[in-house]
Formats: C-alpha cells, sequence, structure tokens
C-alpha cells in the first residue's frame, strides 16, 4: 500500500509573532517551488494561527493546532474548541502528546473525547502514543503502545480522519533517536492493531509518522522504512532549512 507522506512540525510553545511569521513564509515559498510528493503541516502555538494562516496563504502547507478542548463551547476558560480551531483555518489538531500527558495527567480516554470533538468539528487529528525509557527498557514498549491505540482513538477513526504519531518519549527533544529497526518494529504492531480495532483496510492506509528528534541527518533512513509515513518534527521544524530539508529526504 502506497501512502503518501506527512511532514508536520511541532512548534510547541516557541515563537513570537516576526520570527514566526518568517518561518512560515519561508517554508511556504519553498513547498510553493519545490511542490514535494509529501503532505506538508506546520502546528503553531495557539496564538499564532491566524498569522501563520495568512502566512501560508497560496501555498499547500496545512495548519495544525497543538491540542483543543473536548467541549463545543461554554464556561472552560483557558481552553480552546475545536470549532475555533476550524474556524481559525486549522486542518489537523495534535492530540495527546506525551508532553500533554505528563504536564497536564491527559489520560488516553481524555485523548478519545478531543479527538471526537475535533472530528465532530471537521478537523482531522493526530494522535500520539510512545513508550518512556523506563517501559522501553523493561521490555514494555510494544505493550504500552498498544494500550494508548487502542483507547486513544476515536469512534469513527479511518485513514482519511486519523494520523498516528508514534513518538517514543526517551527521544523527545533528546537527540536520542529509535533505530530505524525499533521504530519499524513498533510501527509495524500499530498496524496490527489497527487491523484489530478498525479493519484490514483502514490499517493499510491511515499514516503512521515516527517523532523524536527527528533531523536532516537520520530522516532519510527512518523514512525508508515500510511503515514509517512521516515525521512529527520538534526542535528541527524551527529552522526552516532543517524542516526542507527533511521534506526534500521524504520525497
Ligand atoms: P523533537 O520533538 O523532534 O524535538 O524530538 C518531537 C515532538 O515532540 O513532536
Amino acid at each position: 500500500m502506497q501512502r503518501k507522506k506527512l511532514i508536520a512540525g511541532n512548534w510547541k510553545m516557541n515563537g513570537l509573532l516576526s520570527d514566526s511569521k518568517k518561518l512560515a513564509q519561508e517554508i511556504a515559498t519553498a513547498v510553493k517551488s519545490a511542490k514535494p510528493s509529501c503532505d506538508v503541516l506546520v502546528c503553531p502555538p495557539f496564538v499564532l494561527l491566524t498569522t501563520i494562516k495568512k502566512a501560508l496563504r497560496g501555498s499547500k502547507v496545512m495548519l495544525g493546532a497543538q491540542d483543543c478542548s473536548m467541549f463545543e463551547k461554554g464556561a472552560h476558560t483557558g481552553d480552546v474548541s475545536p470549532y475555533q480551531l476550524k474556524d481559525a483555518g486549522c486542518d489537523f489538531v495534535i492530540l495527546g502528546h506525551s508532553e500533554r500527558r505528563a504536564d497536564h495527567k491527559e489520560s488516553s480516554a481524555l485523548v478519545k473525547a478531543k479527538a471526537e470533538a475535533a472530528l465532530n468539528a471537521g478537523l482531522k487529528v493526530i494522535i500520539c502514543v510512545g513508550e518512556t525509557l523506563a517501559e522501553r527498557e523493561s521490555g514494555k514498549a510494544l505493550e504500552v503502545v498498544e494500550k494508548q491505540v487502542k483507547a486513544s482513538l476515536a469512534n469513527g477513526a479511518n485513514a482519511s480522519n486519523t494520523v498516528i504519531a508514534y513518538e517514543p518519549v526517551w527521544a523527545i527533544g533528546t537527540g536520542k533517536t529509535a533505530t530505524p529497526q525499533d521504530a519499524e518494529e513498533v510501527h509495524a504492531h500499530i498496524r496490527n492493531v489497527l487491523v484489530q480495532k478498525c479493519s484490514k483496510a483502514i490499517a493499510s492506509r491511515m499514516k503512521i509518522l515516527y517523532g523524536g528528534s527527528m533531523k536532516p541527518s537520520n530522516a532519510a533512513e527512518l523514512l525508508k522504512e515500510p511503515d514509517i509515513d512521516g515525521g512529527l518534527i520538534g526542535g528541527a521544524s524551527l529552522k526552516s532549512e532543517d524542516f526542507l530539508e527533511i521534506i526534500r529526504k521524504a520525497n
């Protein structure tokens, strides 16, 4: 099954107006002229979404947010509704990132509720899963990831509305990357879990991204694994030349 690759930048809590606008414009201009065969997505912080939407105008670079509420609207101070994200021009929302699971005690049940709200609002979701170092060292990586996938996916998840990102927690922002073989083992396992949870057809079409210190020097070998369908990139997505180099490697 040939799946179109997706290269997604997770800007996390980085960037002020002017440098972020410049970053988005550089990416948009390069993507417009290079016309890569992969899809490209950037996910800036909430307050930058409308500015970045404008900066991307005329390019095929998609826009995503990094979280959303499970509620549509109302008395939820500080939260942002998926309908507001859709209204701001978002195509995607990242949900269940390990930093949110850790910093905000987000459970897979909450991630699932958010995913269902996001799909109802017409957004696509990137559901993040991944084991900690202790879990990997005790041989539990596959088990942990399987549990997270089964409990976090929305009812109604399919290959057009849902992407999974496998991000081993020990590889995020640490410079340590899973070997292509270790990553592929988990990705292939996730695809088998999707066969059981969804269907064979959905499992064969759903994109599974790798995230965790992906950079120009390791992207090509990760992206050539059969079940790695793109990357969710943090640090290296904040420099246009690095992000654009990864996009080239995905071609
Ligand atoms: P990193 O972050 O590329 O900086 O490791 C990836 C992520 O957390 O999405």
